[in-house]
């Protein structure tokens, strides 16, 4: 029987095929999934990832770069999130009520602080700080919950005792959440470090960043090796609605062939730069993992592997350069960028006041203001230049 245009124009005559083989995985997307008889309805479970029943649920193409995350990371159970933001405040809502106490380092990725420090307002959970050079700080009561662990930490790069962070949480029985979004899974095994082999309870991982490479991506990921822990996180997000577009899923797939290259290129740049920035006579201090006058330098050498330290780094002007000076020597670099963010193909920079970011006394970090330098896919000596000609830039503007 003939079907009328209007049915034609939705249901296409030719059907795709169950399975060829391609280099990337076929693409999915879906709001709805269709069920192929009431059976497949009514015996599905939320828990079995293979019961495909709804696009919030999750289809093969995000399941697909969830477990290539999981596989990279060490660990064996991933979900997706918008961002990395949305991954962090996945984490919170699910395991932090009313009275519980949270532990957060000093250089913790400032919005997880600030979503933190709302629900601290609005829902009573408390929130405590603890140095990221200092594992004895702390001190958690039988009220702590979770801690959050970043290694290296945000902007200024100290590297925790993991080590010790870890043991102290374990033995508190207090959940350990690592962002996990420097190291990648690249620069260590977050479940399986240190001589001990140790574990963290769940990675985050802001996958706008390395995964993706391409500076154009928002996503992020959170995983575990606890299936009772996966399950409560998938609950949670079910909840919440969180999902992820495919297309999006599919473009982050497609880079992971070469994440590894371009991290450890990335890596390999930022040592050059280190070893250039060390020598300038503006800097009071050049804030990098592998710098042994680093805070957490030896932890970094402990876990990572040599060589592995991610394409970020940050000095700190001497103090007698201004904010204005600091903003003429961000507004003459031409390779690197103005912007947020890192892992992508653009060297980007971005000026911090540590003043306004810390809570701790930091007497580990000179006086002076703050550049990060993110680095990208550019050539080092290219990049180094760069940074050359805006200091003298700078200096000349100073002049007039
Ligand atoms: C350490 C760290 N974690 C998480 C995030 C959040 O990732 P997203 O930008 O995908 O929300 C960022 C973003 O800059 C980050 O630097």
């Amino acid at each position: 029987m003939k079907r009328n245009t209007q049915t034609q124009l939705i249901h296409a005559p030719r059907k795709a095929p169950q399975y060829i083989e391609t280099v990337q995985p076929p693409l999915f997307r879906a709001s709805t999934i269709i069920f192929k008889h009431t059976d497949a309805l009514f015996n599905r479970h939320w828990t079995d990832e293979y019961d495909y029943s709804y696009g919030t649920h999750g289809t093969p193409t995000t399941f697909t770069l969830g477990d290539s995350i999981a596989q990279i990371e060490g660990g064996q159970y991933a979900l997706l999130a918008p961002s990395g933001l949305s991954a962090i405040n996945l984490v919170n809502s699910c395991f932090l009520s009313h009275g519980d106490e949270v532990w957060v380092a000093d250089n913790i990725y400032g919005p997880n602080m600030e979503h933190l420090r709302n629900l601290e307002t609005r829902y009573g959970i408390q929130v405590k700080v603890y140095s990221p050079i200092d594992a004895a700080t702390f001190i958690p009561s039988e009220k702590a919950k979770l801690i959050w662990l970043e290694a290296a930490g945000s902007v200024t790069l100290e590297f925790p005792d993991l080590t010790a962070l870890v043991k102290k949480a374990q033995a508190h029985n207090i959940l350990t959440a690592l962002d996990n979004t420097w190291g990648a899974g690249l620069a260590f095994n977050a479940f399986d470090f240190g001589a001990e082999h140790l574990s963290v309870d769940m990675t985050v991982h802001a996958l706008t960043k390395y995964p993706s490479g391409g500076g154009d991506i928002l996503m992020g990921s959170v995983v575990t090796r606890d299936q009772k822990l996966h399950h409560q996180l998938f609950r949670m997000h079910a909840i919440q609605g969180i999902s992820i577009s495919g297309d999006d899923t599919a473009q982050i797939q497609r880079s992971l062939p070469s994440m590894q290259l371009r991290y450890e290129h990335q890596s390999k740049s930022a040592l050059q730069l280190l070893d250039w920035l060390k020598l300038q006579p503006d800097f009071v201090q050049v804030l990098h993992p592998a710098n042994a006058d680093s805070a957490g330098h030896r932890y970094w050498k402990e876990i990572c592997t040599e060589g592995h330290s991610a394409g970020l780094v940050s000095v700190i002007f001497k103090p007698e350069y201004t904010l204005q000076d600091i903003r003429n020597f961000c507004d003459a670099l031409t390779l690197f960028k103005l912007g947020f963010s890192w892992g992508g193909p653009v060297s980007l920079v971005m000026l911090y006041n540590l003043k306004d970011m810390r809570v701790l006394e930091h007497t580990h970090l000179q006086q002076g203001l703050l550049v990060r330098f993110c680095i990208g896919l550019e050539h080092a000596q290219d990049l180094i230049q760069d940074i050359e000609n805006a200091l003298q830039q700078m200096k000349k503007q100073q002049l007039e």
